[in-house]
């Protein structure tokens, strides 16, 4: 179990450019995550985030959808590639498939899942565009349990942004992604330091039921 000088096993799935697993290396690098990084795994050969896992030397792994048949075949694979790690925390850091209920349930407790929007609010895609067509003065960050339904788990933490007169998708986007840098690495660390766990469709941190979840303020940190 996690105790003070216990790293946990880390598997970190991404799709893409990884700047959520950059925050997630360094926090490892300096010592602030209690981590080691088993392996970076992308289901796209091209994932910019593969580059950045071989410079901070941690071993990378493809596993390409569109080499499988179907969904079920690629998770099958994708699961074994990550199970020969013997994670205790599986990363969704930009992954971008939809996982099926049976992947989900096997990791159930031990995956977690960035969304750029303050859930539940706007699940699914283009929450930037979303939220500024509403006119909502407030957006953010998300890191949640990831349950079967889609960006439907209990959450840990979030963190606001606000919504500037003069935003479009792309400066949302960055404000927001700033903030994740910092709450992805926060929800790792209580992770790993034992502090959050799920039980049943809540959160417990400190042992205690979270009933609304853990906003982080811009003033902090
Ligand atoms: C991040 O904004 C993350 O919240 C989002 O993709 C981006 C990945 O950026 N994830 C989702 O939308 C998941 N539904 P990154 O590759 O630079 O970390």
């Amino acid at each position: 179990m996690a105790g003070i000088d216990h790293k946990i096993r880390l598997v970190v799935l991404i799709s893409g450019r990884g700047s959520n697993l950059q925050a997630i290396l360094d926090g490892a690098t300096s010592g602030v995550l209690p981590v080691e990084i088993r392996a970076v795994i992308s289901n796209r050969p091209d994932a910019y985030g593969l580059e950045r896992a071989r410079q901070a030397g941690v071993p990378t792994a493809v596993v390409d959808h569109t080499a499988f048949p179907d969904r079920q075949t690629f998770e099958a694979a994708l699961r074994q590639r990550i199970d020969a790690e013997r994670p205790e925390l599986v990363i969704l850091a930009g992954f971008m498939r939809i996982l099926s209920a049976g992947f989900v349930e096997h990791y159930r407790g031990r995956l977690l899942n960035i969304h750029p929007s303050l859930l539940p609010k706007y699940r699914g895609l283009h929450t930037h565009e979303r939220a500024l067509a509403a006119g909502e003065r407030e957006h953010g960050a998300s890191v949640h349990f990831v349950i079967p339904e889609l960006d439907s788990g209990p959450v840990i933490v979030q963190a606001r942004a606000p919504v500037l007169p003069d935003d479009d998708p792309d400066t949302l986007a960055a404000r927001v992604l700033a903030r994740e840098h910092r709450i992805y690495p926060l929800a790792i660390r209580w992770f790993a330091e034992g502090r959050v766990r799920m039980q049943g469709d809540n959160v417990l941190f400190d042992g205690q039921l979270l009933t609304s979840s853990r906003l982080l303020e811009d003033e902090q940190e």
